[in-house]
């Protein structure tokens, strides 16, 4: 018998290599080479097709796109408002749905919960379980209140069974919890390895796109923060959608990164309480911490997550270090505070070079507009001269390398939202500043970093 052929995929990014290497050649990453078997090029003349492919496969018709219909795509709303909102309208017909986040965050809860609703309202549903048993879920419905659920539930993880299933049961909607612990007996490797996630996420979309089930992946995180293993997963499903937040607070964001079917970057929220996930329709305020008086090392700004306005505060603690001062974020991009502490320097005379830096974006955020250097700035100078910002103080705007402050998208609503929760001062960008004056917000725009420094200082 012939050897079989195998390849080396990177567990990293998929990418794949004919030999073993150190260093992944497509993402560079180190130790995350693998071995497969490779899969059997279908017939042969798959490449090279001497004498023409129309002899080899029928010519398909094609068709102008104008005459071709565009439907809008059927949704179904799940029945939880903030889902639905990060989904796009609902649950779309033949739409894979990957959703991820770290251990214990909410993920079977939301889905247990979604599938109730969908149950409810007359769609069939089906609930495969990897994780748990039958009684742990059972369980878990009896904590939700919704033990006469009628949602059909399976325990199983290989998945031909769970195909099988599927065809005889015929549910509109199907969720894998999770695709980690699901594997195929077509391949060798263990469950959760890059080789069978890809695989069975391959014949879970192929059965959706074919029947028109939606499919719901549940993935894990890996403590990198990436879906585990394969980032391939990412580019086989219409929707990722991603959870956040600490678990040790109450709060949770779903967070759309990707949407065929609708806007990316619109979050869900949702408060863990003892009876599940209940939305929270009016976020803005959730992310400030409550201080009796104004501390030194913090500042609020405001965030345009999606399509609503969110102020978060964002804390710095600037502390004496030692030979080599650590820079720390949480929340926020690290190399970006790097560069701010540099700019801080050079264009504000604010020398950070031997203490150390913490700088954390409250309630477990995360936070990745530039609009929020200012704030972090202005935290962080807060923090070195032991001197608290104002009461009722905001400030957001993206700063330059050469020291200018940029506007953020949006100032306006940000703006507004802040006057409406009671603010009272902001330091924002010059052509954020609004041409008529909102009701109880002195802003003080600026055009330059030492500018903010220099109105905060008189304050
Ligand atoms: P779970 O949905 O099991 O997380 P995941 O599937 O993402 O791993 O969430 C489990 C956590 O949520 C667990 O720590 C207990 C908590 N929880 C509540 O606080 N209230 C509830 O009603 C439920 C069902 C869980
Ligand atoms: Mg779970």
């Amino acid at each position: 018998m012939a050897k079989e052929k195998t390849t080396f995929t990177c567990t990293e990014c998929g990418g794949t290599s004919p030999r073993w290497l150190g260093k992944c050649p497509s993402c560079g990453a180190w130790n995350t080479l693998i071995e497969q078997v490779a899969e059997a090029a279908p017939g042969k003349n798959r490449l090279s097709a001497p004498q023409g492919y129309a002899g080899l496969a029928n010519v398909q018709p094609v068709l102008p796109l104008a005459a071709i219909e565009a439907q809008d795509v059927a949704r179904t709303p799940s029945g939880i408002d903030e889902l639905d909102r990060v989904l796009g309208g609902g649950i779309v017909e033949g739409g894979v749905v990957l959703i991820g986040g770290d251990p214990g965050i909410g993920k079977s809860t939301l889905l247990l919960q979604a599938m109730d609703a969908l149950q409810r309202a007359g769609l069939p549903t089906l609930y495969v379980t990897g994780e748990e048993s039958g009684a742990q879920v059972a369980l878990r419905s009896r904590r939700l209140g919704i033990d006469g659920s009628q949602v059909q539930l399976l325990a199983e993880i290989q998945l031909e069974k769970i195909l099988a299933t599927v065809e005889v049961t015929q549910p509109a909607v199907v969720v894998i919890d999770s695709i980690q612990t699901t594997y195929s007996d077509q391949l060798t490797s263990a469950p959760g390895s890059v080789a069978q996630v890809r695989e069975c996420a391959a014949h879970l979309t192929r059965m959706a796109k074919g029947t028109g089930i939606a499919v719901i992946l549940v993935g894990h995180v890996t403590k990198e923060g990436a879906l585990a293993g394969p980032r391939v997963l990412e580019h086989m499903v219409d929707t990722v959608l991603y959870f956040e937040g600490d678990t040790h607070s109450q709060f949770r964001l779903v967070r759309a990164i990707k949407n065929r079917f609708g806007a990316v970057n619109e979050i869900g929220v949702f408060a863990m309480t003892e009876k599940g996930l209940k939305g929270v329709s009016n976020p803005s305020a959730i992310f400030l911490s409550q201080h009796s008086e104004p501390v030194p090392g913090s500042c609020v700004m405001v965030t345009l997550e999606g399509t609503r306005p969110l102020l978060v505060e964002i804390q710095a603690l600037v502390d004496t270090g030692g030979p080599s001062p650590r820079r720390l974020s949480v929340g926020l991009d690290k190399d970006r505070l790097a560069m701010l502490l540099a700019v801080l320097h050079r264009h504000a005379g604010v020398a950070c070079m031997d203490q150390d830096v913490f700088v954390n974006a409250v309630g477990g955020v995360r936070i990745s507009e530039p609009a929020a250097d200012l704030a972090v700035m202005l935290a962080i100078t807060s923090s070195l001269r032991g001197k608290a910002l104002p009461r009722g103080f905001l400030a957001f705007g993206e700063v330059g390398l050469a020291g200018e402050v940029r506007p953020a998208p949006r100032g306006q609503e940000r703006l507004k939202e802040a006057a409406k929760l009671g603010f009272s001062v902001a330091v924002v960008p010059k052509a954020n500043a609004p041409k008529k004056p909102i009701e109880g917000l002195t802003i003080h725009a600026v055009e330059r970093v030492d500018e903010a420094m220099d109105v905060v200082r008189g304050m």
